[in-house]
């Protein structure tokens, strides 16, 4: 079956957190949004299909894992990335970020020092703060339009006590699939400081020709032990809103704790759509992923051709996975005010502030290109529209 990503479908007026709060967030209503990261593309006809033969049953009571649910889990991650699990180390979470607050709870106390890579995906510092502890920031080294890690300021803050890492792998915004060398120097010293790692791994299908997503807990025994692995079909098939995930943790003491909270908070069961979600997409889903890849890396450079042609002044950092892109406007201003104004009020388009993904995203804006490619190209248009009417006047 062929897939249509070009197709345009209309989300306006139909409770989309993107397309139906433009005039509440951004002052005006006919805003091209490409920030929150979900995708405009329909999901694979199968999920559609068994989301519909399930509605159909019109019983909507409380809901039981089945043996294919965890089939398609573990297939999946065999299949796709070649990382063997057990049944027994899946547990489940309402989102990836209810996982991660979930996490802080669960393994460290108030006042613990934890480590994010900023710029990040900006609910890591939420779910640090709003749980009474603080943020150990570990900004990413940016090198001629590439990420990588500080490790040796990694090494002093877990010298220095922190409790646990939050690794985004791949990470958002600044697009890299960390390589396997990477990873392995992380788990070292994590191993060696004895600290929790929680991976983070949403975007791990979202990857680009040339790249491979290496599952962290994959890597060792050492590694697996001190995981906690955060996974979803959301990003991939864009299922955000049946707010299903999943965790993975091998180490059963961990895997116990986690469940205990998630039962405290009363949070352990499935939710009714959401798991069929899970299983219908990891099973079916193949194909309309293996598809939806070379359109993504089709928009990509469309975008980068773009760039280059036409707003020169922006740096372009070329993401090796998402379809988020992240794109250094500090030639045109770093001052967030401005570049919201010019987005806003005078373009016409939504594209994430970068600012609010730590401070070295001041200047800095992120573009989901995960729409049809005649939406990225008019947004782009609208920009530089703006860039150059501002410019002039
Ligand atoms: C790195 C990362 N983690 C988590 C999420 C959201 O996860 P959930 O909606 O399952 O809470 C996103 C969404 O953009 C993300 O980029």
């Amino acid at each position: 079956m062929k897939y249509d990503f070009d197709k345009r479908v209309d989300r306006t007026n139909k409770a989309s957190y993107k397309w139906d709060q433009s005039e509440k967030l951004f002052g005006r209503a006919d805003i091209l949004p490409l920030w929150v990261a979900d995708m405009d593309f329909e999901s694979p006809q199968e999920v559609v299909e068994a989301i519909k033969q399930r509605a159909a049953q019109g019983i909507y009571g409380y809901t039981i894992r089945s043996q294919a649910y965890y089939d398609a889990i573990t297939g999946w991650l065999s299949r796709r990335h070649g990382w063997s699990i057990q049944q027994e180390w899946i547990s489940s979470s309402p989102g990836v970020v209810p996982a991660l607050s979930i996490m802080v709870q669960a393994f460290t106390e108030p006042g613990d020092g934890i480590i994010l890579q900023s710029p990040v995906y900006y609910p890591f510092y939420d779910v640090i703060k709003m749980n009474g502890r603080k943020v150990v920031d570990n900004p990413l080294i940016l090198e001629d339009g590439y990420y990588t890690i500080d490790f040796d300021l990694l090494t002093e803050q877990l010298s220095a006590g922190a409790k646990m890492l939050f690794l985004c792998s791949p990470h958002n915004p600044g697009g890299r699939v960390w390589k396997q060398e990477e990873l392995k120097r992380v788990g070292d010293l994590c191993v060696a400081h004895d600290v929790l790692v929680v991976v983070d791994e949403i975007h791990h299908d979202l990857v680009l020709s040339g790249h491979k997503h290496t599952p962290f807990a994959s890597l060792s025994e050492a590694f697996a032990d001190r995981a906690i692995t955060c996974i979803a079909p959301s990003k991939t098939f864009n299922l955000a809103g049946l707010q299903a995930a999943n965790v993975i943790i091998s180490n059963e003491q961990l895997r116990q704790k986690y469940n205990a909270l998630l039962k405290t908070l009363s949070i352990h069961m499935e939710s009714f759509f959401g798991l069929t979600a899970i299983e219908s997409s990891y099973t079916y889903g193949d194909e309309w992923l293996d598809q939806l890849i070379p359109y993504l890396e089709g928009n990509l450079n469309t975008l980068l051709t773009y760039m280059q042609e036409h707003l020169p002044q922006i740096k372009v950092i070329k993401p090796e996975g998402t379809y988020l892109v992240w794109i250094d406007c500090t030639n045109i201003s770093s001052d967030h005010q401005v570049l919201k104004s010019l987005m806003f009020d005078k373009a016409g388009v939504a594209f994430s502030e970068g600012s609010v993904f730590g401070k070295q995203g001041r200047g800095y804006l992120r573009i989901n290109i995960a729409c049809p490619r005649s939406l990225l190209v008019e947004a782009l248009g609208r920009f530089k529209l703006a860039i150059d009417t501002t410019a002039k006047s």
